[in-house]
């Protein structure tokens, strides 16, 4: 038996908590052991880039998207003429959505456009009120709210589908889930997210509704007769229990093992060392944050990794390791040369944090405002559009 200080001192990535070690931050190297998935090297952002014929987005440049299994493989088919559909999902568990919760968003909106592919995203609202204690009635007007800012984030109508779990789940989306379920004991549950003996069963009973939007044949309207397409899921790499577990189950229920492009975490204003806080607002930008807003908690609470005095920050620059604002341009500041510029002036000490984190809140403001623009046209008649059960006759096009 482990103690709990033992527990405490150790990195722990599951679906719902996220801790680095002790003092640390999150090693990703070491996750990628653990987990047992494959790193994504360069060759793999190369062949991605002259499949598609357009520059490889930022964030795989950057390698914010770092892990994968399989995508190879799904690059492999589609080079030879065969399509797949992408998969990716959210928990409504909030009103506002913030930075890090776009990025899987954005990506998948690239990877949607790159590959003219089919989409389809799972509002997990029967998670979420299982999980953050929510009724019915609130998660599924979370998901609705949540629809809005994912809509907002570009996508195209004819080759994507949102569904609820509440609205949607049931005929073949269900048989998949009890398919799944009979494949998969309560050891192994507990295997792989830690149940324990006090968590009541609904949770215990989730991990199939996750599952299921892996395999077509659970989006009959969509993909009947094309049950031996491929999916591929962009995620953060929390969520690779889930589908660890569906890719073990997959064969045995005669069905393609999803192929995954996994992310690391969007760090909390603090640092990564900090402890992300869904209840302090303090610790990050929402897309519902005004200008001021942004201004200010970049400049108060952004960690910075320069010097205590001007003098010694010209004398050794910037520590970019730990500086947040560093961190946050290489997820959004798309220009290569202008990032690798205040880089080096920062690191040298020749540019003061306050002139970064000037460049940042500008780059932030404008994607938020964009952000806001759009979903402020997103309207409910688009929503149920988009969450309409409907073939989509032109997705391959
Ligand atoms: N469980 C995820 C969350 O809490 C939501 C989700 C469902 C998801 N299906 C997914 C995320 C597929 C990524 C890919 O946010």
């Amino acid at each position: 038996m482990e103690t709990k200080n033992q527990e405490e001192e150790e990195q722990l990535v599951t679906p719902w908590e996220v801790s680095a070690e002790k003092g640390g931050k999150i090693d990703y190297d070491k996750l990628i052991d653990k987990f047992g998935c494959q790193r994504l090297d360069q060759s793999l952002v190369d062949r991605v880039a002259r499949l598609t014929g357009r520059p490889p987005h930022v964030f795989l440049r950057r390698g914010v998207f770092f892990a994968h299994r399989d995508f190879s493989d799904i690059l492999d088919a589609y080079e030879r003429g065969q399509k797949f559909y992408l998969y990716t999902g959210r928990g409504p568990s909030s009103e506002a959505l913030h930075l890090g919760h776009l990025v899987p968003f954005m990506f998948t909106k690239y990877l949607q456009d790159a590959f003219k592919v089919p989409l389809v995203i799972q509002l997990t609202d029967d998670e979420k009120c299982m999980w953050k204690n929510l009724t019915v009635e609130e998660s599924q007007r979370l998901a609705r709210e949540n629809a809005k800012d994912i809509i907002a984030c570009g996508f195209d109508i004819s080759r994507t589908f949102i569904f609820s779990d509440f609205d949607y789940v049931g005929g073949s989306f269900y048989k998949n889930m009890v398919k799944i379920a009979k494949c998969v004991t309560y050891n192994k549950v507990v295997g792989i997210f830690g149940f324990s003996g006090e968590d009541h069963i609904g949770k215990v009973s989730f991990p199939p509704v996750q599952a299921a939007p892996s395999f077509p044949s659970s989006f009959p309207h969509i993909f009947s007769s094309k049950d031996d397409l491929r999916c591929l899921i962009p995620c953060a790499i929390d969520q690779d229990p889930y589908f660890r577990m569906t890719r073990d189950v997959a064969p045995r229920i005669g069905y393609h093992k999803p192929a995954l492009i996994e992310s690391s975490f969007f760090p909390a204003l603090q640092g990564e060392t900090g402890k992300m806080s869904a209840s302090d607002p303090n610790s990050a930008i929402y897309v519902t944050d005004s200008g001021k807003d942004i201004k200010n908690k970049i400049n108060k609470y952004a960690f910075s990794g320069g010097q205590d005095s001007v003098e010694n920050h010209r004398k050794y620059g910037a520590n970019l390791e730990v500086d947040i604002p560093i961190k946050y341009l290489g997820f959004f500041l798309e220009d290569d040369a202008e990032l690798e510029h205040i880089r080096k002036e920062y690191g040298t000490g020749r540019m003061l944090t306050g002139e970064v984190k000037k460049r940042l809140i500008e780059v932030l403001t404008e994607l938020v405002e964009r952000h806001r623009r759009a979903r402020a046209a997103v309207t409910e008649e688009m929503v149920d559009a988009f969450m309409a059960v409907r073939p989509l006759p032109n997705m391959f096009n």
